[in-house]
């Protein structure tokens, strides 16, 4: 889980360390924050919407004096809720004698959250976390320790978590429980320290504990003992960790977009976890005519998508470049534009977005950032679960938009009763599978380098597919281009001999993208006609597939892949070969030149 930051201390000057690990985890997430500490015997809470350093400065955190020794922080983005003071955590039971912050996405959240109310609990926010100090709260009335009614709630709850949670009734005491969200504990000479990452933990120990899913920790100023969700004792190891505070946040990787690239497994999976009553209400809407809409990589998500809802379901579903909508779509009623955009605040999206409204359609937005003027602008929308993108490079959140958008058409097809039910049931199960295959891809990467080794001092590339797969091949195209600056063009490869083919020459360099489908025959064809005129191959395949690896010069293979997800896993040997590249050409993949996250200009 990516999204969101948590720190919790229990040294002197506990609001000082944890305004400073907060602003360390801002990269995270920054549309709320919120601490709680333990002052004179009480909890004491306070947040606020907005980033960190106003807060801190309003609440003159880093001048707080000595006397509170315990606290808990977080830093936001929102996932469930607006992002505003309300859902901003720390959230509270009843009592106001408990907080938790929470990094994570909770999947059963609404049964129980109508289960403690019917049981007469009050809740402030619209947040999925706020039932864990309920669940908490009733575990204490029952006589429970915080700790093993934290454990207690924890085994309710379906989903991620990373909780901190503090109780005015053990003030010297943080609980905190994990579940594949990330924790990390840090032991120092002043105290005791949680957080998201070591990163923020940095200036107080180099002495880490990393909580492994399932287990609890009481966190005292001595350090944490540390159980399973079950109440076995486990043995605390401890590392010491040798990274400067850069690093850290990099988790250890040279650049963010590399870190980002490994991180895309988990983003999958968060984003597969989307609220089914997000994607109902959408599919609901998707009548009429469908359009896609995006700009860059997110209209190469579009492209893909457009593909898949045709192939799976006869559905004509169009794409669009969001800087060419205007000019031409006029009438658009009764019918349902999609717009996907990773930071919410394209202006050609919103652009797009805003003719498609006053052209009469029903509009869908598709974003990573919840506060985003795209969701202002939607009739509805999907966050997906990417976290925050630092490397200007689109990498998880390409991945996260393609299986939003795979959910989103297959709530779509089950609403319309497209499909018959055990196909629908056989094609989710693909889509639950892809965060595994995209793991596997990831942990043979190394194999890839050596391959940009050969060509990174090329000047042009052509990126070849068909099918679906023209997405994935525009989309390496454009990793390699923005990143490397080589030239590089991506487009199907039966277009070759249309005009293309005839800059090949001797050395020429032709990425394929060939998985084992019924294209493959008409594919080889087209890498025949390359390498005829002395083209060097570089071919993306199925597993074992020899033939391919005989007619290829280099090849990265991949698992076999339904074709409908064909592009989030074929895509990620193509960004390492882009980051590759232009690491070797001397070049910071995480700042392209010319280039900004945002692009709020038309
Ligand atoms: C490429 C890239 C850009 C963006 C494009 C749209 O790596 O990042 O092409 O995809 O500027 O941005 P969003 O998705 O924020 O609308």
């Amino acid at each position: 889980m990516l999204l969101c930051g948590i720190f919790g201390c229990i040294s002197s000057c506990a609001p000082r360390v944890i305004a400073d690990g907060l602003k360390r985890l801002e990269y995270r997430g920054y549309d709320s924050v919120g601490v709680a500490f333990i002052s004179g015997g009480k909890l004491v809470l306070e947040k606020d919407k907005g980033m960190i350093d106003p807060f801190v400065r309003r609440l003159g955190l880093s001048n707080m004096s000595a006397g509170i020794e315990i606290g808990i922080g977080h830093t936001r983005w929102a996932t469930h809720g607006a992002p505003c003071k309300e859902n901003a955590h720390p959230h509270l039971d009843c009592t106001g004698t408990i907080a938790v912050a929470h990094n994570g996405v909770l999947e059963n959240f609404l049964e129980i959250k109508e289960a403690l109310i019917k049981r007469g609990h009050r809740f402030a926010s619209t947040t999925d976390t706020e039932i864990i100090p309920h669940l908490i709260e009733e575990g204490i009335q029952e006589g429970l320790s915080l700790k093993s009614a934290a454990a207690r709630a924890a085994k309710m709850i379906r989903g991620s978590m990373a909780i901190a949670v503090l109780s005015s009734a053990q003030p010297g005491t943080i609980v905190c429980v994990k579940r594949e969200s990330p924790l990390v504990i840090g032991v120092g000479k002043n105290g005791s320290y949680c957080a998201s990452d070591i990163a923020a933990l940095m200036p107080y120990t180099d002495t880490i504990l990393q909580l492994e899913d399932d287990q609890v920790a009481t966190i005292t100023r001595a350090g944490p003992s540390i159980e399973t969700i079950d109440g076995k004792p486990v043995k605390p190891k401890f590392t010491k960790v040798r990274w400067d505070a850069g690093m850290a946040e990099r988790g250890g990787y040279p650049h963010f977009m590399l870190k980002e690239m490994h991180e895309q497994p988990i983003a999958l999976r968060d984003t597969l976890k989307l609220p089914s009553a997000f994607l109902e209400r959408a599919s609901r809407m998707m009548e009429g005519r469908v359009y896609l809409t995006g700009s860059g990589t997110s209209y190469h998500a579009c492209l893909a998508s457009s593909y898949a809802f045709s192939k799976l379901f006869c559905m004509d579903i169009r794409p669009v470049y969001s800087s060419e909508f205007q000019d031409l779509l006029c009438d658009l009623r009764g019918n349902t534009v999609i717009g996907v955009s990773q930071s919410g605040e394209t202006a050609d999206t919103l652009g797009a977005l805003r003719h498609a409204k006053s052209k009469g359609a029903r509009v869908i937005g598709i974003t990573n950032t919840l506060s985003s003027s795209i969701t202002a602008l939607s009739d509805t929308y999907i966050c997906t679960q990417g976290g925050p993108e630092i490397g200007v490079a689109a990498t998880k959140t390409f991945l996260t938009q393609l299986v939003a958008m795979d959910q989103l058409m297959l709530h779509a097809a089950s609403v319309a009763n497209k499909l018959p039910e055990g196909v629908c049931s056989k094609l989710f199960e693909q889509l639950n599978g892809v965060p595994s295959l995209v793991e596997r891809v990831i942990g043979q990467l190394d194999a890839v380098r050596p391959i940009a080794q050969k060509y990174f001092s090329r000047r042009s590339a052509y990126f070849l597919a068909r099918g679906i797969n023209v997405a994935t091949a525009m989309e390496g195209a454009l990793k390699l281009k923005e990143l490397s600056y080589m030239h590089a063009e991506g487009y199907p490869a039966g277009e070759s001999k249309h005009g293309p083919i005839s800059l090949v020459e001797d050395g020429f360099l032709c990425v394929f993208i060939a998985p084992n489908d019924s294209s493959r025959g008409r594919i080889i064809g087209n890498m025949m006609e390359m390498k005829a005129r002395g083209a060097k191959i570089f071919a993306v395949i199925t597993e074992g597939d020899k033939e391919l690896k005989l007619i290829a010069d280099d090849t990265f293979e991949v698992p076999p892949v339904p074709e409908f997800l064909n592009p989030v896993v074929y895509t990620v040997p193509l960004q390492a070969f882009a980051y590759h590249v232009a690491v070797l050409r001397g070049l910071d993949p995480d700042k392209p030149r010319n280039l900004a996250k945002s692009v709020t200009v038309m």
